[in-house]
């Protein structure tokens, strides 16, 4: 297992073992790795010759009053975490190291990202899609693997390696789920006892959803209605928002198509927690 602070140090290594013909599969993370995390640690190892981790609390992707300076951390265990499950490097460097004294350039995809998280996180993705070209230009990987969670993310992303001509191939993978179907999340543990019970109305209403649309039901704004009352049923919950949108435009349909992606976000106190379903009609 290799660890890399320095970016000069990382390239050198890695272009190494590009140069041996190896190829770098790429599992881009703010750590505090739970499942989910290790799920895409497991994939790439099983289909790439070596797998880089990186480990970084991005502090251009969080607003004013989000929880960057609370976010979960523990190297040590995230670092043994990525080493059982398969990953061969950890890139773990500083904030910075990644954004130096008089850094100036961001990347940013227009339009699918107004909506949605963005739409409550206004600044997030250019933070996202910023930090992921840097880590990507460091690893040049083949492929890099996302979780299906940040459904919205997966989308961005794609349409950026498109846009900018990057040369790798975007893996997304599905939701990993607690017990009672509460997707996994570093922010879980943000929850107290009661609103992690209440939590599971994110994955029930999602489920609701899909029931009724295999019933028949194919009206967007009824199926939104819908989700949003057995939300609200939830004494804990307060909705940021519940929306049913095509899976490349991330516009609001009005009704279910084959390419539908139902994606919520609820708030639990100071936590919130994101989830969603794709559609196959
Ligand atoms: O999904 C995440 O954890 C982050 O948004 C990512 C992709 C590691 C960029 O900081």
């Amino acid at each position: 297992m290799q660890i890399f602070k320095q970016i000069a140090e990382i390239k050198n290594y890695l272009r190494t073992e590009q140069r041996n013909g190896k190829s770098i599969g790429f599992v881009p993370t703010m750590g505090y790795l739970h499942e989910g995390h290790l799920s895409l640690i497991r994939r790439s190892a099983s289909e790439n010759d070596i797998t880089v981790v990186s480990i970084f609390v991005n502090p251009t992707q969080f607003g004013p009053g989000e929880d960057f300076e609370k976010y979960p951390r523990d190297l040590n265990r995230d670092i043994q975490l990525a080493q059982e499950a398969g990953a061969h490097v950890i890139f773990t460097p500083d904030t910075v190291t990644i954004y130096p004294e008089g850094y100036k350039t961001y990347v940013e995809v227009q339009k699918i990202t107004d909506t949605l998280c963005g739409a409550s996180r206004p600044g997030h993705f250019r933070g996202v899609t910023t930090v992921v070209t840097k880590l990507f230009n460091i690893i040049h990987p083949d492929r890099a693997y996302f979780g299906q969670k940040d459904a919205q993310q997966g989308i961005v992303i794609r349409q950026m390696v498109r846009d900018l001509d990057m040369d790798l191939e975007i893996i997304v993978c599905p939701i990993v789920r607690e017990a009672d179907g509460l997707a996994m999340s570093s922010r879980n543990i943000y929850l107290n006892p009661e609103e992690r019970k209440q939590a599971v109305v994110l994955f029930q209403s999602l489920t609701m959803a899909k029931d009724l649309i295999v019933q028949g039901e194919k009206n967007a704004y009824k199926i939104k209605a819908a989700i949003e009352k057995k939300i609200s049923e939830k004494s804990l919950a307060k909705i940021d928002y519940v929306s049913i949108v095509d899976m490349e435009t991330l516009r609001d349909i009005r009704q279910i198509t084959n390419k539908t992606l139902i994606a919520l976000a609820v708030r639990f106190g100071e936590t919130r927690l994101i989830d969603n379903i794709i559609v196959e009609v």
